[in-house]
């Protein structure tokens, strides 16, 4: 069945650069002749039926916001057979027979198992500020995250360097440590704590047995946040009982790290994804998340960008030990 109709959804945790996504997905889809409709809360639109059909006009003057105009949500209905059914037959009411999805893992989990379901493409853009999905060496919104998490430590370093403390910064990431690591490096900070490194080692003993009081006063230690060790305020706790003649801070950026506009990294990117799904639904190609990989458009199956093993380069935590001297 040839392709006519194409819905657009966000979905997850929303990222600088969806914008300039769904602006990609519309344009490229109107020029190569399909119609576009938008889904609003992700797939919790398709369940309610908020949608919208879009005309360029439509993302005129959205390439520079952060956010997502299509609004997005987790939706708990959609993990189920009868929500997805619900889903399908919206879809089939309103004539939509592909679906773009801009998220992450969850999100694209999602499409993986809908579009087995259901006779219907997906195709994956790969959108969230923590980099975790496989397949790509970056996601939609990293960059710009990375950028904003830097401006704020610059900021941290100067009450830091004032009153020679200790400062635990706590980082987005959910199970990954890619923000945490390369703002550490990007921020002069002197260490970073991440999930990958782990089972390896105790981090934070080994940051101190480093004396990294030798040529310094004042520190800055970039905490990936994780469910499994409580993030930095039990670092900073650990600190306080094993190390109580250091004076420690801790600041937890938050969700600051998801807004604001998207930098041009962000925006180029999002706009050559955008475009590369068009591609891929006129290949006839199905059930792909569109990546980039050594500055080339690839297309990686669900069940490989989804996977939760995205290799970070530990190397980089050497390269960070050696330049916080
Ligand atoms: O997946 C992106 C992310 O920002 C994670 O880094 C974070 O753990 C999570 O979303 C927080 O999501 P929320 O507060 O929207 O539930």
């Amino acid at each position: 069945m040839k392709t006519k109709c194409i819905g657009i959804l966000s979905s997850g945790g929303d990222a600088p650069g969806m914008n300039a996504a769904v602006r990609a997905i519309t344009r490229s889809a109107i020029y190569n002749g399909f119609s576009v409709k938008a889904i609003y809360r992700g797939y919790e639109g398709l369940i309610t039926g908020e949608i919208e059909e879009f005309k360029t006009q439509n993302v005129s003057n959205i390439i520079q916001k952060g956010g997502t105009i299509l609004k997005t949500a987790r939706s708990k209905e959609f993990r189920t057979p009868e929500g997805r059914q619900v889903a399908y037959e919206t879809l089939q009411r309103e004539g939509i027979d592909a679906l773009v999805i801009i998220g992450g893992d969850g999100s694209l989990t999602g499409a993986r198992i809908f579009g087995e379901e259901y006779n219907i493409p997906c195709i994956g853009l790969p959108g969230t500020i923590d980099n975790d999905l496989n397949g790509t060496d970056t996601t939609i919104g990293y960059d710009t995250a990375l950028n904003t998490i830097i401006e704020c430590v610059d900021k941290i370093r100067d009450t830091a360097t004032s009153h020679d403390r200790l400062f635990f910064v706590e980082v987005m990431g959910r199970d990954a440590g890619f923000l945490a690591l390369n703002s550490a490096l990007a921020s002069g900070a002197e260490a970073a704590i991440i999930p990958e490194d782990q089972t390896d080692s105790d981090q934070l003993e080994e940051f101190i047995n480093r004396g990294f009081r030798k040529s310094k006063k004042s520190s800055i230690v970039i905490v990936a946040e994780s469910p499994k060790d409580g993030g930095a305020m039990h670092y900073a706790d650990r600190v306080k009982n094993e190390y109580p003649q250091y004076d420690v801070r801790v600041t937890i950026l938050g969700h600051i790290q998801r807004g604001g506009s998207p930098t041009a990294n962000d925006r180029i990117l999002a706009s050559r994804l955008g475009a590369a799904a068009i591609e891929a639904i006129l290949d006839g190609q199905r059930n792909v998340m569109v990546g980039i990989q050594d500055n080339d458009i690839v297309y990686v199956p669900f069940n490989k960008a989804i996977k939760k093993d995205k290799k970070i380069d530990k190397g980089l935590i050497q390269v960070l030990n050696q330049l916080s001297i």
